[in-house]
């Protein structure tokens, strides 16, 4: 298993961000320094924006390996790039079309085909930009949301009752909260054989979801960020004070 969980308490979301910045952009010069390559996986959820924004401005800007950097996405929801609620659209507007990225190294989800033939063409996206043997390539940083129900991603709660998906892509079409949830996710198997996984959690509302991730009982299936292990990397949780607010162990 990788280390424990590093978990670091913010007074403000700024604060997050400035180190949430600082902490992708030297991970981002190292990858590039020794592979050549900075594999970064988005997020979607409205909690990364300021710092897309900051990725995207002086002095991150200026200093980023951007022609070394691919993009992926962990999930998507099944909608086209051009509407409101897509993910890539979301990272598109904030950060992407801001900064020097090159457009063959933006790997998106392909939320307008059915999620099932979006999971397929995404696992095979992914594929082709894998070292020989491998089926995906090892992310450096991937960005996670929790939500207050405790998912992160596609990754609902209690949806599922059987063994981690082998698969690195899932469509995820159960109906949640009494609706289709009608999304992609990438699953455990991939996100955990990154090198370095970040979430990023602000406001009370999430509070109890952390605790109970961190701190209370292991139950996977009802509690998906406990599905989250790096294999062989780092997890951060980069949390501010109200989202912290219900840990008991700093
Ligand atoms: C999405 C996500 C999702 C998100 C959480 C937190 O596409 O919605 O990837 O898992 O990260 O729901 O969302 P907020 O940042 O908006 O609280």
């Amino acid at each position: 298993m990788g280390e424990s969980p590093a978990i670091k308490v913010f007074p403000k979301k700024v604060a997050l961000d400035v180190f949430a910045a600082a902490t992708i952009l030297e991970l981002a010069i190292s990858a590039a320094n020794a592979r050549g390559i900075f594999h970064f996986v988005l997020s979607g959820g409205g909690t990364p924006d300021s710092l897309y924004e900051r990725l995207a401005s002086s002095p991150i800007v200026e200093r980023f390996p951007w022609e070394a950097s691919h993009f992926y996405w962990g999930d998507e929801r099944a909608v086209p790039p051009i509407e409101v609620g897509s993910n890539y659209r979301q990272a598109h507007e904030t950060l992407l079309s801001k900064v020097p990225a090159n457009e063959a190294n933006i790997h998106r989800i392909k939320g307008e085909l059915n999620p099932q033939q979006a999971a397929e063409d995404y696992a095979n996206q992914l594929l082709e930009q894998a070292k020989p043997g491998f089926d995906w390539p090892r992310f450096d940083v991937v960005l996670l949301g929790v939500g207050a129900d405790g998912h992160t991603a596609s990754l609902f709660p209690g949806l599922e009752n059987q063994e981690e998906p082998k698969q690195p892509v899932m469509p995820v079409t159960a109906h949640y909260g009494g609706r289709p949830a009608n999304r992609i996710s990438l699953t455990p198997v991939i996100f955990n054989s990154a090198r370095n996984i970040i979430f990023l959690v602000t406001g009370v509302d999430k509070a109890s979801a952390v605790a109970a991730s961190l701190e209370g009982e292991y139950v996977p299936l009802q509690k998906p960020t406990q599905r989250i292990r790096a294999q062989n990397g780092q997890v951060f949780w980069l949390l501010d004070e109200a989202a912290a607010g219900q840990l008991s162990n700093l």
